[in-house]
């Protein structure tokens, strides 16, 4: 299939795990793709194996937890490319806390990367999408933007903000053209998955739980291709008649109880 010919795309966070899948998926239908993420030796990385797929992949190190820096991203996007056909909103980080320890700064960091963040991508690529009367968006979520998972009240808060960024941005954008949509993942093996120094996949809880007593259906942890799929789904003309959506990539995880 080579459904992203002559479309530029963006993937914040598009360096590692979902979104560096993402961005080779893209990459590999044609699209040109620009990596957006904040380690700069990362972000070589991830474009030197762009480059070698093809296109004209680009690397930008931004912060999109900082609105000038979003603002920049944006205007280097258009330099290099001249439109704004697809973004993935995927940027994200994940630690574990007590909700009675956790500090205002740390929240606030959350916020601005996982909702804050989204909102000024999507805000600044809506605008170039708009003069083109076409785009679609896809945001990143969680399994965790619906259900209360103990430990992670600010990540879990912010995912579920973001859904309704997705909901509130597809009705109101649809008059442009743009589509917004959202996946929710469960577990997914990436590097987010390690929390603490310890894969939390490869511990014993997790086999037993997850996996031996099947609380996720199809009893195993998903790879970050699987969930790119999904995505690149999204982001595509086959669904043009899916707005607002968003789309678990859990094993079932979240139907069980
Ligand atoms: N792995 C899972 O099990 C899982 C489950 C549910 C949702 N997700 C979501 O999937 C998305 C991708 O996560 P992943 O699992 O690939 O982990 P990951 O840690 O590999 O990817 C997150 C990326 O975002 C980048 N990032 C973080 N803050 C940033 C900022 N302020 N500016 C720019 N880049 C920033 C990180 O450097 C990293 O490259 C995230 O939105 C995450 O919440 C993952």
């Amino acid at each position: 299939m080579r459904r992203f010919i002559g479309k530029t795309a963006i993937v914040t966070g598009g360096a590692s795990g979902i979104g560096l899948s993402t961005a080779k998926l893209l990459a590999s239908e044609g699209a040109t793709v620009v990596i957006a993420g904040r380690d700069e030796r990362r972000g070589t990385a991830a474009l030197a194996e762009l480059s070698a797929i093809g296109g004209k992949p680009l690397f930008v190190q931004a912060d999109i937890s900082d609105e000038d820096a979003v603002r920049r991203l944006i205007g280097s996007v258009r330099t290099h490319a001249g439109r704004i056909d697809i973004l993935i909103n995927n940027a994200a980080m994940f630690y574990e806390s007590d909700f009675l320890q956790e500090t205002t700064d740390r929240w606030r960091a959350v916020f601005d990367t996982i909702v804050n963040g989204a909102y000024w991508c999507t805000r600044e690529a809506a605008l170039a999408m708009k003069e083109q009367g076409s785009g679609a968006i896809v945001n990143v979520s969680s399994i965790n933007g619906v259900r209360a998972l103990n430990r992670s009240s600010h990540y879990n808060s912010a995912k579920g903000a973001l859904d309704q960024l997705t909901r509130c941005t597809a009705a109101e954008l649809s008059p442009y053209g743009i589509r917004v949509n959202g996946v929710a993942p469960g577990f997914i093996d990436t590097g987010l998955s390690v929390v603490g120094g310890e894969n939390e996949l490869e511990t014993e809880w997790f086999k037993q739980y997850y996996v031996r007593e099947r609380k996720i259906p199809l009893a195993r942890p998903g790879q970050s291709e699987e969930a790119a799929a999904v995505i690149a789904f999204l982001a595509s003309d086959a669904a043009s008649y899916v707005q607002g959506a968003i789309v678990p990539v859990d094993g079932g995880l979240s139907i069980t109880f």
